[in-house]
């Protein structure tokens, strides 16, 4: 019996902020498997800040979803038919991109990666032990070029990137510190290990703070939000500093608008600093690498995550502007099934 699909179509391209309505829920037929392809069913879906580019009318890395088809997401799933060769009814996968939001995807293998539930949980796959843990990885030891010592200052840090990136940079002998929204943000950023914080929404005078935080300067700054936070660390650089640009997430009401905040590019003169833009797909090939430590560091305990969980594929459109609104604790995913 064909099953039904329910899926989330884009509405429109969003300029502003997005809102719920920004998508609709449709049910259609759940696809056959073809030769060579596998039908697989949702278990969480992945809920992060990269789909708000993807819905909007600007520039990006990679290619936007249109009106009218279902809305770009990666999901960690079980195949429920199968006719690829070495692929079976039961087999846990995960794609980052290729799910999309919806109960049921028909997928080849060449587009996933298999779960190997000795690793982690299987939520683990969308988050330190996925493209959220390479980023952590490769942007602070490669981009960043981390070295022991380093003041280390991360935004976003109670969320999936920033968590793992201070708990990352502990190991490797470095001194992090966080930005959050919240006190109850930057209490869970201590747990792991942050040096301490500043809770941004909070606090009126960012630089300020931000200078009786870390007098000396920050070495590395791991930017994840763009925006006035960005404006305080860039007042507030060590010699020599690394600035890696990792995300955008308070542009979201204004992508493809003018990032307009006080300019102090000379303080970049002065700290003969360093800016540089982050992709994690740049580190493809070597992703592998920095899941076997980062399996090891989950194995022995040594680093945690923490996850923010809704339940039902309806949450979806929920889910996302939870993440842009910082109200996520920890990696936000939408469970299908258990
Ligand atoms: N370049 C790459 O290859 C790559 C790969 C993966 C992820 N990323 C980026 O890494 C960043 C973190 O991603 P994630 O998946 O770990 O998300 P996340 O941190 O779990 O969630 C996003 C967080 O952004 C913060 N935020 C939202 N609006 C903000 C605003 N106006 N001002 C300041 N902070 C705001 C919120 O934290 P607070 O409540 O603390 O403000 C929110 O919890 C994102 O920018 C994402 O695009 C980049």
């Amino acid at each position: 019996m064909t099953k039904l699909n329910r899926q989330w179509r884009l509405v429109r391209l969003v300029e502003g902020m997005p809102s719920l309505d920004d998508w609709r829920l449709e049910d259609r037929p759940a696809p056959e498997p073809e030769p060579g392809s596998f039908l697989a069913r949702a278990l969480f879906l992945d809920v992060a800040p990269y789909m708000r580019a993807r819905i909007a009318p600007v520039r990006n890395y990679a290619p936007g979803v249109r009106p009218g088809e279902v809305m770009i997401g990666g999901a960690v799933a079980r195949i429920v038919a199968s006719r690829a060769p070495g692929w079976k009814e039961g087999d846990l996968v995960v794609t980052d991109f290729g799910f999309g939001w919806q109960e049921y995807a028909l997928l080849r293998p060449e587009a996933v990666r298999r779960v190997d539930p000795a690793l982690g949980p299987p939520e683990a796959f969308l988050d330190v032990l996925g493209l959220n843990g390479a980023t952590a990885w490769f942007a602070l030891f490669e981009t960043g070029a981390l070295r022991p010592g380093d003041r280390v200052l991360i935004s976003a840090a109670a969320g999936s990137v920033g968590q793992l990136a201070g708990q990352l940079a502990r190991i490797a002998g470095a001194v992090p510190f966080a930005v959050a929204s919240t006190s109850a943000k930057l209490a869970w950023c201590r747990e792991l290990g942050f040096e301490g914080g500043i809770a941004h929404r909070e606090t009126p005078d960012l630089a300020n703070a931000l200078r009786a935080l870390v007098p000396e300067g920050v070495d590395l700054f791991f930017d994840n939000t763009a925006g006035p936070i960005h404006d305080a660390v860039l007042q507030n650089l060590a010699p020599r500093a690394r600035v890696v640009l990792v995300g955008t997430v308070s542009l979201a009401d204004r992508l493809g608008r003018p990032d307009i905040g006080p300019r102090f590019f000379r303080e970049i003169l002065v700290a003969r600093a360093r800016i540089e833009g982050f992709l994690v797909l740049d580190f493809e090939k070597r992703w592998p690498e920095a899941w076997a430590r980062l399996a090891d560091l989950l194995r022995s305990g040594r680093i945690r995550t923490r996850y923010d969980v809704l339940d039902g594929l309806e949450r979806m459109p929920e889910a996302f502007l939870r993440v842009l609104r910082g109200e996520n604790l920890g990696k936000q995913l939408v469970r299908l099934a258990s």
